[in-house]
């Protein structure tokens, strides 16, 4: 089935090269207007020379939606709430982004009555996965390319037609790795990184310092929060933006939330990939412990496997899905005790909460302590444990008896061997 050339294409513009390139090879080969749409989730460097550089390059026009706030409130914090970490340590970073990027996509797409979107995601990673499943359950009218999937270039043949057709790529030479960034982290990997074990060379991090510049004695830092979410660090309170940046800034400093991770692809690949998200890392931490705090134990346990698979659902590209929605539902309806105050101690590369308080705390000094205030009602407990550990008496009796019933069976077959 060939669809019609698309007229307008709204494209995810990051100003890097494959972008960059796309404006130009979109034009050509369809002949169709292109708007570059940057969407500004936290990444730092500039954005506004690169829409500068996209109208240079061909670009309609060129538009930057300043989507931070969103993005921390939206994705984030229900993130958070879901202690969401894929494969136990990577904080989803880039994969919280792109459903946002997505819907900003397909929302600017149909203001401007384009008819299609498009992004510059590679056909083996995870990005075209969030993508195209986002753009196909939000805006399934329009038409999705992904050029960079498409167009079998690679980055010399990228450079290479960016210099035969006159597109202006970024001044500075092109990093050796691909970084993704955003507020809640930064993605690392190609280059060097590509070998999974090479240790990673510092200059790949930038939120973190180098090691020898960490301070040599930790720092104590209270985090607060209100119904699962943090509101205030070190007794200021700060709006959602502002918070997660000053987290990043102040574990940082410490060399907290280097990530380096040998992880499993949608596509079924693996791939080695390394993560700074500092603030990302101590805030999951601190909210962690905080539920340990105040979450009764059944709860806590079984919203452990919702947790989990809210984590692999988000890295699957599901977040506009029904089940990621009822998952926040039961998320959500835990939250309303993760209030309190959480001291993390930052040194040297590691954060771990090291107190906890809440007006919800479920530990009761008088039933926990050893001392004199003990209440705890001691001569239940053998009664308790009597019972508790039924169960176990009756099964275990039972295996003994079948064992020693199939070794005599066993030996007894031993005994007549060939007896046929
Ligand atoms: N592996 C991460 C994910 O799928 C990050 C992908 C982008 N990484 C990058 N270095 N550009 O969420």
């Amino acid at each position: 089935m060939t669809s019609p050339a698309p007229r307008h294409v709204v494209l995810a513009y990051s100003g890097g090269l494959d972008t960059s390139v796309a404006i130009r090879w979109i034009h050509e080969k369809y002949g169709s207007e292109v708007t570059a749409l940057s969407v500004d989730v936290g990444q730092e460097g500039e954005l506004t020379g690169a829409l500068d550089r996209a109208r240079r390059n061909g670009a309609r026009e060129a538009r930057l939606v300043d989507a931070k706030e969103t993005f921390v409130t939206e994705f984030l914090w229900p993130a958070l709430a879901a202690n969401a970490l894929y494969q136990g340590v990577y904080p989803l970073s880039t994969a919280l982004a792109r459903p946002l990027i997505a819907r900003t996509l397909a929302e600017t797409a149909i203001a401007l009555g384009a008819d299609a979107v498009a992004h510059g995601c590679t056909g083996k990673g995870n990005d075209q996965v969030r993508f195209d499943v986002a753009l196909q359950t939000l805006a399934p009218q329009l038409t999705i390319l992904a050029p960079v999937r498409e167009w079998n270039m690679n980055r010399e043949d990228e450079i290479r037609y960016a210099k035969d057709h006159g597109v202006e790529i970024r001044a500075t030479t092109e990093s050796p790795y691909s970084v993704d960034e955003n507020l809640w982290g930064r993605s690392i990997e190609g280059g060097r990184l590509e070998d999974p074990d090479a240790p990673p060379p510092e200059e790949i991090f930038d939120w973190t310092g180098h090691p020898s510049d960490w301070p040599k004695s930790p720092e104590e830092l209270e985090v607060e929060f209100e119904e699962g979410i943090p509101v205030a660090v070190g007794g200021k309170r700060l709006g959602p933006v502002d918070l997660v940046r000053e987290m990043n800034r102040r574990a940082g400093r410490h060399g907290v939330g280097r990530i380096d991770h040998v992880e499993d692809r949608v596509v079924g690949i693996k791939s080695r990939e390394n993560y700074e998200c500092p603030g990302a890392v101590a805030l999951l931490e601190a909210h962690r412990a905080l539920e340990t705090l105040v979450l009764p134990r059944e709860l806590q346990q079984f919203k452990a496997g919702v947790d989990r698979r809210f984590a692999d659902l988000v890295y699957e590209g599901g977040w506009f899905g029904p089940l990621r929605a009822a998952l926040s539902a039961f998320v959500d309806a835990t939250q309303s005790v993760v209030t309190g105050v959480v001291t993390l101690r930052l040194f040297q590369g590691s954060v771990r909460a090291v107190g906890r308080r809440s007006e919800f705390s479920l530990l009761s000094p008088e039933l926990a302590t050893y001392g004199t205030a003990d209440r705890f009602p001691h001569e239940y407990a053998v009664g308790f444990i009597h019972l508790y550990g039924l169960p176990n008496r009756l099964a275990h009796a039972k295996g003994a008896k079948s064992k020693a019933e199939r070794g005599r069976r066993g030996s007894a077959a031993r005994e007549v061997p060939g007896a046929a």
